[in-house]
């Protein structure tokens, strides 16, 4: 089934702005997607209407707004194939959902044990690892990439021993577009009797999810790169582990009983759920679900790679152009420098045409050593970019190549 995209745009206001005065090409979607009229009338409709605060009312606001989050675990539990709502943790996103099981998960390491992740991961999935290294001796195998920026799973493998207590890694590079072969990597963990978390966040707007079939142990993702609220992450979490976890904040609602003599924790989820949620986001984020399910991700993939094809072949006409992360299973996300010439002068130039990228490191640093450049201009694609912006993108980047000529 195909797509009509021109309908789908006209769900997103923001893509018929200027930027200046040319017409904005939206392609920084690796870093946040739009977000289409039913997920914003959805949050205007709940602050004029349904603003309580949750899990604290008896009054009918209160349980309005309760029920309109409740139904979203239980649309997050069944979008993402979960045993039950209390494996669903709202945080405030996947950066925060990492960091969750890095404190409370990583309080069981022991001086001496060893966690394995990528290079190619983002900042959000190294540096909670190196602040639980503040605490305790744990040693970070790093796993490194072939010259296609395709995971060395030999050498993945070959890290596991008996003092390894978990494997974290990316499903989809934010830098490569690289699709890690996920479901072969937990396979191997477990074969080790080692946990497996993934890093959703980057394959959660392209890819089916389903934490069974993946038999992973953690799964983390973001709302707002999935046409959805800003402030909303998920931490998927098997219901054993997350039973025999402490809490990683204290506050209101994470608790049964508090006294000073002592205090007692509330079941999952709540346990981790510490303090006022972003329920109205959390309760939009449903609508951005429904969004995703309707267009189809199938078709939404099927559209991405069609325009990933297309504006590969024309970089690469381009004088000078280095596209880097050639995976055979890639996502539309492409990283290049041209040239000698700075990534922030090609971005900040692209810009001068309406073009959006994002430039840098891209909260990967590690990757960006290990490629050998400070960094690189970055294009990403959604369902409701088109070949003519592509076109847009292409020619005016030939105009800004020219003029390093
Ligand atoms: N993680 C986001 C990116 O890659 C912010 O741009």
């Amino acid at each position: 089934m195909s797509i009509d995209v021109a309908e789908i745009r006209k769900k997103f206001p923001i893509l018929e702005r200027k930027v200046g005065d040319k017409p904005l090409v939206y392609l920084d979607n690796t870093a946040t997607s739009q977000t289409p009229s039913e997920v914003v009338d959805t949050i205007t409709s709940l602050y004029e209407h349904t603003k309580a605060n949750v899990h604290r009312g008896v009054h009918t606001l209160s349980q309005e707004a309760t029920d309109l989050q409740e139904a979203t675990r239980r649309r997050v539990k069944d979008y993402i194939n979960a045993d039950s709502i209390e494996e669903v943790i709202f945080t405030r996103g996947t950066t925060e959902a990492i960091n969750l099981v890095a404190s409370s998960f990583g309080d069981r390491f022991k001086d001496g044990d060893e966690i394995i992740l990528t290079v190619m991961e983002h900042h959000a999935n190294i540096v909670p690892w190196q602040l639980l290294q503040r605490h305790k001796d744990i040693k970070i195998r790093v796993v490194d990439i072939n010259e296609k920026g395709e995971l060395d799973l030999d050498q993945y493998r070959s890290y596991f021993n008996e003092r390894t207590v978990l494997a974290t890694f990316t499903h989809i590079s934010n830098v490569l577009g690289t699709v890690n072969p996920v479901k072969d990597m937990v396979r191997i963990a477990h074969e080790h009797c080692v946990p497996a978390l993934i890093d959703g966040a980057q394959a959660s707007p392209h890819l089916k999810i389903d934490v069974k079939d993946l038999d992973c142990d953690f799964y983390v993702f973001s709302s707002h790169k999935m046409y959805g609220p800003t402030g909303v992450g998920i931490l998927y979490g098997r219901k054993s582990l997350l039973e025999s976890m402490p809490p990683y904040q204290g506050g209101g609602e994470m608790i049964k009983h508090v006294s000073f003599n002592g205090t007692t924790f509330a079941d999952l989820p709540f346990k981790f759920e510490a303090g006022t949620p972003d329920f109205i986001d959390i309760a939009a984020f449903s609508k951005a679900l429904d969004f995703i399910e309707t267009t189809g991700l199938d078709n939404i993939r099927c559209h991405e790679e069609k325009l990933l094809d297309y504006t590969t072949a024309k970089l690469l006409e381009i004088p000078g152009v280095k596209i880097y992360g050639e995976a055979h299973d890639k996502a539309a996300v492409i990283s290049f420098n041209v040239g000698d010439v700075h990534n922030y002068d090609i971005g900040f130039l692209l810009d001068k045409f309406g073009v959006a990228v994002r430039t840098g490191h891209h909260c990967a640093q590690p990757l960006m050593e290990r490629l050998g450049v400070p960094g690189t201009v970055r294009a990403s694609f959604a369902v409701y970019n088109t070949f003519e912006e592509a076109d847009i993108f292409i020619s005016s980047l030939r105009k800004v190549a020219s003029m390093f000529q």
